[in-house]
């Protein structure tokens, strides 16, 4: 076999160049190859969590993994995430491991530098996440949502998914961009968004040609660059406290504005990474508490004790049921179910010897049910994360909802305000449940959520 040090020597420089570079040899690795084109990707999605289980069974923690969309290893446990990200000898590049998935419409995005630029690039991010600006944000939010909350009285046969999708849009339109959310920028802003999503990132085939899904997102794409970029002189002139206010003003160290590419790229991916990930966590929790109506009560009663309409910034850790019921929420069904990176160079990962470009699958879901770190691990147990039974702290790795090392997610506490201020107003005006037995088929591609959508029945209290 190659030695980690032959192999080294030329791979490290250039890894970028090669965007479809594909391994390498992996046969001394074990796995499963699944079928010829579709890999295991049908069992997959099917079954996630019960194809990480088998692989772990058979294999250990370190396996080889055909995805049908492109092939690499498997890998589960906290100790083999803690090497990736610390990632200590800079070996693992999380651009060139989303590359495939995020670089026909997110090239340029923070998640898609790596190391020092990686680092100068979270920079911009700086002054939109202190705390007076996320006060600000919280005031935004709290009459948006009221307004949705409201409206669903009215629904005969309500879907939490849609209606929780819509609601943080126009919270995102306000938030992010300082947009009217009932106005005509906002809509259309919101549609493009989802055209991105839903058309150009889902499509087979990648080819911008009219009629095609691809050049519809590419179109769509090209719509929020152009709205996004035009936008910066004015709030970079205005006074706003919107999320964009704050990020166009920030400069780097020799006192210059970051370029209008870079701030658009990254504006455009924050309400991704942003919205999808916050939507499928609060269906997950307001799922499992239709389940758990012993909790929706506890939640309840908790929101009531506070006497208030909204909930402000100060308020964030009098919430502590809520906060361990969502953080409960997401270590059972991770917004997130599969991260990537790639090997820049050839290194060891669980034991084997690993050629440069190789694609690492990170799921989290693993890592949140080993019964090496977690009590009862299926057990939907929000005590768990409470201060006499601390769960959580049995290994830095063993929850990596929000991910972990340099590229940890910027926006958790956002993403935490967000659910929570959004709860304590659901929570206060209706009473909720999913229909008997509810046990959906739970979807994982391209974004987790109950399969049908989550369907309830809302009492108004
Ligand atoms: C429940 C909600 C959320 C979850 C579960 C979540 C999860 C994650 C995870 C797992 C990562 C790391 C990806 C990786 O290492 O491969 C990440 C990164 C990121 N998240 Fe979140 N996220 C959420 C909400 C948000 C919100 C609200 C924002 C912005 C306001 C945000 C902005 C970002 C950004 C910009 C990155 C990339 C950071 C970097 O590359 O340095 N996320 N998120």
């Amino acid at each position: 076999m190659t030695t980690t040090t032959a192999l080294n020597a030329a791979a490290a420089d250039d890894y970028t160049s090669r965007p479809d570079a594909s391994p390498t040899d992996l046969r001394h690795i074990p796995g499963l190859r699944g079928v010829p084109f579709a890999g295991r990707l049908p069992w997959m999605i099917r079954d996630f969590n019960g194809c990480l289980q088998e692989h772990y069974e058979k294999f250990g923690e370190v396996s080889f993994l055909n995805m049908g969309v492109g092939s690499g290893l498997l890998v589960l446990g906290p100790e083999n995430w803690k090497q990736v990200y610390l990632d200590l000898d800079r070996n693992f590049s999380p651009k060139m491991g989303y590359m495939k998935s995020l670089g026909d419409f997110y090239r340029r995005c923070i998640l898609l530098r790596d190391f020092d630029e990686h680092r100068f690039q979270r920079r911009v991010f700086q002054a939109a996440f202190k705390n007076d600006a996320m006060r600000g944000y919280l005031h935004m939010m709290n009459p948006i949502m009221q307004r949705h909350i409201n409206s669903w009285e009215q629904q005969t046969a309500f879907q939490f998914f849609p209606g929780i999708k819509e609601t943080l849009l126009d919270v995102a339109a306000k938030v992010f961009f300082g947009l009217d959310d009932l106005g005509e920028d906002a809509r259309k802003l919101n549609q493009a968004f989802i055209d991105v999503a839903e058309k150009g990132m889902m499509s087979l085939i990648k080819k911008e040609i009219p009629g095609l899904k691809f050049h519809a997102g590419k179109k769509a794409k090209a719509y929020m660059d152009g709205y996004i970029s035009r936008l910066i002189p004015e709030r970079r002139r205005g006074e706003g406290i919107d999320f964009m206010s704050y990020v166009v003003k920030e400069k780097d160290e020799n006192g210059n504005y970051f370029p209008d590419l870079d701030l658009t790229e990254h504006l455009t991916f924050l309400m991704f990474a942003a919205h999808d990930t916050t939507t499928s966590a609060l269906s997950h929790l307001v799922m499992l508490l239709g389940q758990h109506p012993e909790w929706q009560e506890r939640l309840r009663q908790e929101a009531f004790s506070l006497d208030k309409e909204f909930i402000d910034y100060d308020d964030m850790d009098s919430l502590p049921d809520l906060n361990n019921a969502f953080l409960e929420g997401l270590r059972l069904y991770p917004s997130v179910s599969m991260m990537t990176r790639r090997t820049v160079r050839a290194c060891r990962i669980g034991g084997f010897d690993v050629p440069a470009d190789t694609v690492l699958y990170l799921p989290p879901h693993f890592n949140h049910t080993m019964k090496e770190y977690w009590d009862e691990p299926q057990k939907f147990d929000p005590d768990r994360w409470g201060p006499e039974r601390q769960e959580h702290k049995r290994h830095p790795f063993q929850f990596v909802g929000f991910g972990g090392g340099a590229h940890k997610c910027i926006g958790m506490h956002f993403a935490q305000m967000n659910a929570k201020a959004f709860m304590f107003q659901f929570l206060k005006r209706y009473r909720f449940e999913t229909p008997v037995s509810y046990q959906p088929w739970m979807q994982i591609i391209p974004m987790p959520r109950p399969g049908d959508m989550l369907p309830l029945k809302l009492s108004r209290l």
